[in-house]
């Protein structure tokens, strides 16, 4: 296809700004698939995103637009996730296109997630058209909204594009935008080949399938390729667009999306971000790649039953498959048995694992605490990356520890800022900025990532109602007096449960953590002391009285039935302890604790 008609475009927008909706109305507008095959958000595959309403893997389509000056444009468009956790896979859907259509909800407003995604998009110097959606609603306020993009973000909002993606008012207006307003792409079809790899997934039935921007020369059936990178070679088997139904074509050119598969059997090996050329005819350089996504938090998985070691560890190496960010090796506890040490983007990455565990592989799980990378630096000069609390090591050795810290923007309605300052503020955070914007603050924070991993995002949400919105990026380590702390349950250390704190944090997260598991902790024949420590010192302490009476007791008299039911249900319980010396802890007890909160 000629150059001069290719548009590639991404839609960027604040979770539940009407993303999908959009995407899906464009996709039925150019015919590309007929209204009753629609099923309810196209573009979102998995059952997950689709219950959860959250687009994960980055996805494209090639749409075919017949404008309004005649001519047909091929339009093709990638999908981004809008969270945070996934600003990875936003930053490379984004670096293959040329422009991006900015969605905002014209009774909302500008949120969090709106302005990291528009400066990611203007990273990768995008043309954006400004989108405002859902203006059949009573609450739309068209003038406000435009007021806020040109204040906030310092995008021209003059001709913002008014649409319902959700009656299909004015959807024409967004696709000759596109066709006017964005650039259409660059590129050399006689020059070597140069593809980018945009995105891969494991594939059941084809193997590793390979999404890809052209950016010179073309991709064909049968071609030789090497992968830059790795430096090593295949040969395409097939060549392919997403329509959004999978369709093969015989090249993808310059300028052009589309995906192709060559046999891999593992995504490692199709790294995202590399350059895919000509094995007879090779490129003289990569093209600039991605920067890798690197876990931030990691956190433990063990089976509550330790039967399930086995199937826990094919579940995870399956979700691995498709989902290269994803990390896992073996780790063992005192506490919880065999089980998996395992890294995520951040926590809504971890949610969705754990989740997905439990629905598609129906396994019953235990997570200790999240925590975040720590640098130790040691006497003797060397630096320990530590992810897990269990492997810090002996406190003479450490010269000092640092831990990473977040930039983070929120944006609520004036009201609940009292709240969000003290919560900011309890969290050890430094205020950098905060402005006002049309009765909403803008307010902007250094907070080390460590107080924000606990429970950060939901007191942030209870505080506001719901109205305040996050977003948050890496800004580097910083050095903090941290300590390690310990909880003994019967004079007994329970590994689980340790964590890293601040210092200022640690007698407070001692209390909360020993109070609860006061109440979590059945009672038992003696008396247990259940203690929080940092090395030898003691700084929060509970007991658990004994308990006298029999539980069968109460049943004398009672029906033999009944009586059978208890017994039963104590030993349903059992298979669900842990034991400690002597104490029995219910793997519930466990989940409840660790949901600070
Ligand atoms: P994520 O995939 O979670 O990022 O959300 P999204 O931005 O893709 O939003 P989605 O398209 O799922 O829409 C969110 C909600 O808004 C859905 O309940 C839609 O039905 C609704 N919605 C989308 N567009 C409109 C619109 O124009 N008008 C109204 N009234 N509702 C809309």
């Amino acid at each position: 296809t000629d150059l001069s008609k290719i548009r590639n475009f991404s839609i960027i927008a604040h979770i539940d700004h009407g993303k999908s909706t959009l995407a899906d109305r464009l996709i039925e507008f150019c015919g590309a698939i007929e209204a009753r095959d629609m099923k309810a958000q196209l573009l979102d595959n998995m059952d997950i995103e689709r219950e959860r309403g959250i687009t994960i893997k980055a996805q494209t389509v090639r749409l075919n637009y017949n404008a309004k000056d005649g001519e047909t444009y091929q339009l093709n468009l990638m999908d981004t996730p809008g969270h945070v956790d996934f600003a990875y896979e936003v930053s490379r859907s984004l670096a293959a296109c040329e422009g991006s259509l900015l969605v905002v909800d014209a009774s909302q407003g500008v949120e969090a997630q709106t302005l990291a995604n528009v400066y990611q998009a203007l990273d990768a110097n995008h043309e954006i058209v400004p989108v405002l959606n859902k203006v059949d609603l009573p609450a739309a306020d068209v003038d406000r909204v435009k007021t806020q993009i040109e204040d906030v973000i310092g995008l021209d909002a003059s001709d913002a594009v008014e649409i319902s993606a959700k009656t299909g008012l004015n959807i024409e207006g967004v696709l000759e935008a596109i066709v006017a307003r964005l650039p259409s792409p660059k590129g050399d079809r006689e020059a070597p080949l140069q593809a980018l790899i945009v995105d891969s997934w494991y594939d059941a039935y084809l193997g590793v399938i390979i999404l890809v921007r052209v950016f010179n020369g073309e991709l064909k059936l049968g071609q030789k390729v090497r992968f830059m990178a790795t430096g090593a070679t295949r040969e395409l088997d097939r060549v392919g667009i997403f329509t959004p139904k999978k369709v093969a074509v015989d090249r993808l050119g310059p300028g052009e999306m589309g995906f192709v598969t060559a046999a891999i059997k593992d995504i490692r090996d199709t790294k995202v971000g590399d350059t895919i050329t000509e094995e007879r005819r090779l490129a003289e350089k990569p093209l600039a790649g991605f920067k890798p996504s690197i876990p931030v938090v990691f956190c433990g998985l063990f089976p509550a039953d330790a039967a399930d070691f086995e199937h826990l560890r094919d579940s995870l190496g399956k979700l691995a498959l498709n989902d290269a960010s994803f990390q896992y090796e073996t780790e063992s506890s005192a506490a919880l048995g065999f089980g998996f040490r395992c890294g995520f983007l951040g926590l809504l990455h971890l949610e969705i694992i754990q989740e997905r565990l439990e629905r598609e592989f129906d396994l019953d799980l235990i997570t200790t605490a999240p925590s975040v990378v720590y640098k130790m630096f040691m006497t003797d000069g060397t630096v320990l990356e530590m992810h897990n609390p269990a492997d810090m090591p002996d406190v003479v050795k450490i010269d000092h520890i640092e831990e990473p810290w977040i930039k983070a923007t929120i944006m609520l309605p004036d009201e609940y800022l009292g709240g969000v300052l003290a919560l900011c503020t309890e969290r050890r955070g430094i205020q950098v900025d905060l402005t006002y914007v049309g009765g909403r603050a803008m307010l902007v924070y250094e907070l080390p990532l460590n107080e924000v991993v606990f429970d950060f995002y939901d007191r942030l949400k209870s505080i506001s109602r719901g109205y305040a919105s996050f977003d948050y990026h890496l800004e580097g380590y910083r050095e903090g007096d941290l300590v390690k702390m310990s909880i003994l349950v019967n004079a007994e250390p329970v590994d689980a449960l340790s964590m890293i704190v601040h210092r200022s944090q640690a007698e407070y997260r001692g209390r909360q953590l020993c109070e609860r598991l006061k109440d979590l902790i059945p009672r038992h024949l003696f008396k247990i002391p259940i203690q929080a420590a940092i090395g030898a010192k003691v700084i929060a302490r509970e007991t658990i009285a004994a308990l006298r009476k029999d539980v069968l007791a109460k049943c004398y008299g009672g029906d033999i039935s009944r009586k059978r039911k208890l017994l039963d249900k104590q030993k349903e319980g059992k298979k669900r302890m842990r034991q400690f010396g002597e104490v029995e802890i219910p793997q519930s007890a466990f989940i409840a604790a660790l949901k600070m909160g």
